[in-house]
């Protein structure tokens, strides 16, 4: 049996003495005020043991993260129709490029960049009567954990500055990819965006990605086919331009976020989330990436 609370809490106090912790993410200004020295990691395995260590149980700012959770819905109401309106390819570009999306003609390359996002909280706006009531209650059941909230300071601060968010939204709408008002999408994005919880609440919700679509309580949110889409897409498109870095050096499905967190997962064996806001110079988290790293040459679980 392997000792992953250890292992964690041996990987946590070696990241202790690093100095440089990265750059906490400022062009959301509220997502500035963020410590550079908090470090928090939740283990989940497959027999729902938990572990963790350091700052595991405070909430921070999921941001990206959040795409495969409104992915996930979206999945679960419209299924495959999804990939008409987005595709499935790694961009290797930042997360909010503009480019590839005029070239290809408004079509984003995956729901995990900023445009492809967009696209599928259309898709929730469409499809659900109370869309950011209705996104909350599924994240909050999934997770068994009612005081997941949107933080609505990170929201209205996001709003107030997220310019590239709407110019792709504006593009998506001169392609005829968008039904709804920019404005309504945009606001469901940036509430998605800024739900916050901690690295043991976000581990929670990713264990169904885990478990081949059943949360903590064996209920069923995704068929096993829906789930092996979204844990390539994550594998592939998770990171963005460093998607192929994290492939290399982690080896597992996972999601960045810019407020600092990096949830992963071994399908049938374990989820993980990180969390520490300084991020490198492709916005992921950079602690977070050496702990998993170290995770998974440690225990020598990954996909590969
Ligand atoms: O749209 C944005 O720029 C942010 N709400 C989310 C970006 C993000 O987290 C990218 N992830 N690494």
């Amino acid at each position: 049996m392997i000792d992953f609370q250890g292992i964690i809490e041996d990987i946590t106090r070696n990241l202790k003495s690093i100095e440089d912790r990265g750059t906490v993410a400022s062009y959301i200004p509220e997502l500035a005020i963020a410590n550079k020295h908090k470090f928090g990691i939740h283990l989940i395995d497959s027999q729902n043991n938990s572990y963790s260590a350091g700052d595991a149980e405070e909430a921070f700012s999921i941001q990206s993260i959040s795409k495969v959770l409104s992915l996930a819905q979206a999945m679960g109401v419209v299924d495959n129709k999804l990939w008409k309106r987005v595709s499935v390819e790694p961009s290797g570009d930042p997360f909010n490029h503009l480019s590839l999306l005029e070239m290809e003609n408004g079509i984003p390359r995956n729901p995990l960049i900023n445009a492809g996002a967009l696209v599928v909280c259309d898709v929730l706006i469409s499809q659900l009567k109370n869309p950011k009531e209705d996104f909350l209650t599924f994240v909050r059941n999934i997770a068994n954990e009612p005081t997941i909230h949107y933080d609505e300071k990170v929201a209205l601060s996001e709003k107030r500055t997220g310019f590239k968010n709407y110019a792709a939204a504006y593009l998506l709408k001169s392609y005829g990819n968008l039904e709804n008002d920019v404005d309504t999408v945009l606001d469901f994005y940036f509430h998605q965006c800024s739900l916050a919880m901690s690295c043991k609440q976000l581990a929670k919700l990713f264990y169904i990605f885990m478990n081949r679509g059943k949360c903590l309580r064996e209920k069923e949110y995704l068929n096993i086919n829906q789930v092996k889409r979204i844990n390539a897409l994550m594998l592939t498109c998770g990171f963005y331009d460093e998607a192929g870095e994290f492939a290399f050096e982690v080896g597992l499905p996972g999601k960045s976020g810019v407020g600092g967190g990096i949830a992963a997962l071994l399908p049938d064996q374990y989820c993980v989330v990180t969390w520490s806001p300084g991020l490198n110079q492709k916005g992921n988290s950079k602690l977070g990436m050496l702990a998993l790293e170290q995770l998974t040459t440690r225990t020598g679980l990954s996909i590969f």
